[in-house]
């Protein structure tokens, strides 16, 4: 990242970026002044050009045509404006689809998707893969040492539209791709537990994607396609990202989606992450969800753990409403402004849009954008305006990291796609539900919060949550109970730690991975009705999931107090080494959550704020001289902040208290304690 915010200034001093996707091709090139110099104005520094232009850019097979790319390109130079230049792979163009009709995608039920409008192809098929290489190849054969490039845009949200795909093309590549993870058909059937409904494999030629089937098609095949669609498109990244490589020195990154890719967009993110020169993420709020902005978080710590903890770039957001929900509500005065500042407090250093100038046709000409349809004489642009200059009054943070979080959520992709899988005990069950839950006590908590994978290094933390992990491996069991053999604090909760690596059950007593660890033996589920809750005797109700079991060693926080569970441990707690392991045996209220972090927090020394209202949000960032302490008010009622230091957004010293407006946003150099 450090490489491109020193090249967003002549002067060469780090700058954050500012700026959004640009589409100039959607527009009448006496257009393209006015969008530059409105640019300049709004202090733009970076857009990404080219995502969707293929079809423009090769008007058919081999021949292309560049000439308004160049005055592009050229026209942002001289306003000083730098690209994240697109290789443009996103989406093929109708001659292509209508020339190559078996490069289609087709679903699990046997239906070839069309063309005419995006990402309209298959993973595994050879003719895209040929046309992409050679698009990508004329592409930065022209442009590597154009001076206004900084970065390299690769395709756009792998995965999004377009997959898994289940077509031939894609069943000839899974069948490689079994051959290479199990080397034999044994090793195949047995992961697979084929013995099952007479589903035993003789030879790999057999094995197709598992298409609709006339009931529950086997969950390890599944899981398995999931790990290949996401191994799959990866391949695609791999290639296309090599060639720009071999040619040019930027850095190559491609738009994540969060967590926005479960079992039906299967992308494992912190195996593409190790592909990524830097990450680069895209988030939209869920406009009706009344606490969007603690999701917003949410996700911004999970890209900043597939960031390995550097800064990493928004790649977009929206100014104000998106076209895809269901109703897409405006956002309110000043709340992009926190919304930006959140993706920021928790470690962007690039803040981008969709899009630059709002469409005036085609499918998204109802989503908003940096300057809207009603032009410059608009809330959206003035704040568009602002949020420059505030991005440029805290520049001093470039760079930065965000310190001070003592705590790390576990998420692997392998364990929610299996846990998203069918025929489990309810259709209740939802990791990110649970995830959320957990995430959003912290948050109330004002206790920032890592995401890691079970077999990340977990030294630097007190406390680990493990919500839901229904597939753990040995090796993330092993690693989750030495930490807490080390001394840190472990949380499991329900449905953890059920399934191997090959989705089958660990026997002897749920839940298995952590039966030793937690002190708890459980014999049998009792999942809930719908809606229905059950009372604990302490931390309120249970929803969603109940069991039947006994302690094996630990202290019973809190037991069943009703129906056919009762007394039963409902949330467990067992000393561990010089650490402590919590079993939570239901889904929580939350304020059962915040109830049971109170007693967490002892155990694992963590300091948490008592904020039942949860949304004032508290993050630091550091370069190991400086902190910068983020408050962002998302209530509409004042609320008094501790901070002593300089508010960079205002200029203003505080001593002690800040009082922060409903809405309101600081961003504070604390000043440095001396010795
Ligand atoms: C995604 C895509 C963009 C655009 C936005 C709209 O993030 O990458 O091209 O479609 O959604 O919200």
């Amino acid at each position: 990242m450090q490489y491109i915010s020193s090249r967003l200034s002549d002067d060469g001093v780090p700058a954050f970026g500012f700026g959004g996707d640009y589409n100039p091709e959607q527009w009448d090139p006496s257009v393209w002044v006015e969008d530059v110099a409105l640019m300049a104005e709004a202090g733009v520094n970076l857009v990404s050009v080219g995502i969707f232009s293929w079809a423009l850019l090769e008007p058919s097979e081999g021949e292309y045509e560049f000439g308004w790319l160049d005055s592009i390109l050229d026209l942002l130079h001289s306003s000083g404006i730098r690209v994240d230049l697109a290789n443009a792979s996103a989406s093929p163009p109708p001659w292509f689809s209508h020339k190559y009709p078996q490069s289609l995608p087709v679903t699990a039920t046997g239906v070839r998707l069309g063309y005419g409008s995006r990402q309209a192809f298959c993973a595994s098929s050879p003719d895209y893969r040929r046309a992409a290489a050679a698009l990508t190849t004329a592409i930065v054969d022209r442009y590597a040492s154009h001076p206004a490039v900084v970065m390299w845009h690769v395709h756009n949200e792998y995965g999004c539209h377009n997959q898994p795909c289940y077509c031939d093309e894609s069943g000839a590549a899974f069948q490689r791709w079994l051959e290479h993870r199990y080397e034999n058909l044994d090793a195949l059937n047995a992961a697979w537990g084929t013995a099952f409904w007479s589903q035993h494999y003789y030879s790999f030629s057999e094995i197709t994607p598992p298409r609709l089937s006339g009931t529950f098609v086997n969950p390890t095949h599944a899981l398995d396609f999931a790990r290949f669609s996401s191994d799959e498109l990866l391949a695609c990244f791999e290639a296309e990202a090599k060639i720009i490589r071999d040619r040019s020195p930027h850095p190559v990154t491609t738009n994540f989606m969060g967590f926005f890719m479960g079992l039906d967009k299967p992308l494992d993110y912190a195996a593409w992450a190790e592909q990524m020169d830097v990450v680069s993420n895209d988030h939209y709020l869920v406009a009706e969800d009344p606490r969007n902005f603690q999701d917003l978080a949410m996700n911004s710590d999970y890209v900043r753990g597939l960031a390995g903890g550097a800064p990493w770039i928004l790649m977009e957001h929206s100014t104000s409403a998106v076209n895809w929900q269901p109703r897409n509500i405006a956002k309110v005065p000043g709340e992009m402004l926190r919304n930006a500042m959140q993706h920021v407090a928790r470690g962007a250093d690039a803040v981008l849009f969709f899009q630059w100038r709002a469409a005036e046709a085609g499918s998204e000409k109802f989503h908003s954008a940096m300057l809207p349809h009603s032009g410059t004489d608009s809330r959206v642009w003035r704040e568009v305006v602002e949020l420059g200059a505030a991005l440029r009054s805290i520049s001093e943070l470039v760079g930065s990291r965000v310190s001070d979080a003592p705590v790390a959520i576990i998420h692997d992709a392998d364990s929610r796609w299996a846990s998203e899988l069918d025929s489990h005990p309810s259709t209740d069950l939802s990791m990110m539900a649970e995830t959320r839950l957990w995430h959003d006590a912290l948050y109330r908590a004002q206790v920032t919060t890592d995401f890691r994978a079970a077999t990340d290094d977990l030294s630097s933390y007190r406390a680990v949550i493990v919500p839901m992990q229904y597939l753990m491996t040995d090796a993330g069991a092993d690693n989750i109970r030495a930490f807490a053999e080390a001394g840190g604090t472990v949380v499991v909760t329900y449905f953890s730690g059920i399934v191997d690596e090959d989705n089958h059950v660990r026997l002897g007593g749920y839940p298995g991975a952590f039966t030793d660890l937690l002190g708890v033996r459980i014999e049998e589920f009792y999942p809930l009705r719908e809606n229905e809750t059950t009372t604990l005797s302490r931390f309120g109700v249970g929803r969603i999931f109940s069991e039947l079991g006994r302690s094996a060693g630990a202290e019973v926080l809190a037991e069943y107090a009703e129906g056919p569970t009762a007394g039963s441990p409902a949330v467990t707690r067992r000393a561990v080494g010089s650490g402590f392991a919590y079993y939570v045996g239901t889904s929580l209220s939350e304020t059962g959550v915040l109830e049971l972090l109170e007693t967490i927090a002892i155990d694992a020394d963590l300091a948490i704020a008592d904020s039942p209202a949860g949304d004032l949000e508290i993050v630091r960032r550091s370069n190991g001289e400086d902190t910068w302490l983020f408050a962002i008010n998302h209530g509409a009622s004042a609320v008094s902040v501790t901070a002593n230091g300089t508010d960079l957004l205002t200029g203003e010293a505080t001593a002690g208290r800040l009082e922060l407006r409903g809405g309101g946003v600081a961003v504070i150099r604390e000043n440095r304690t001396t010795e």
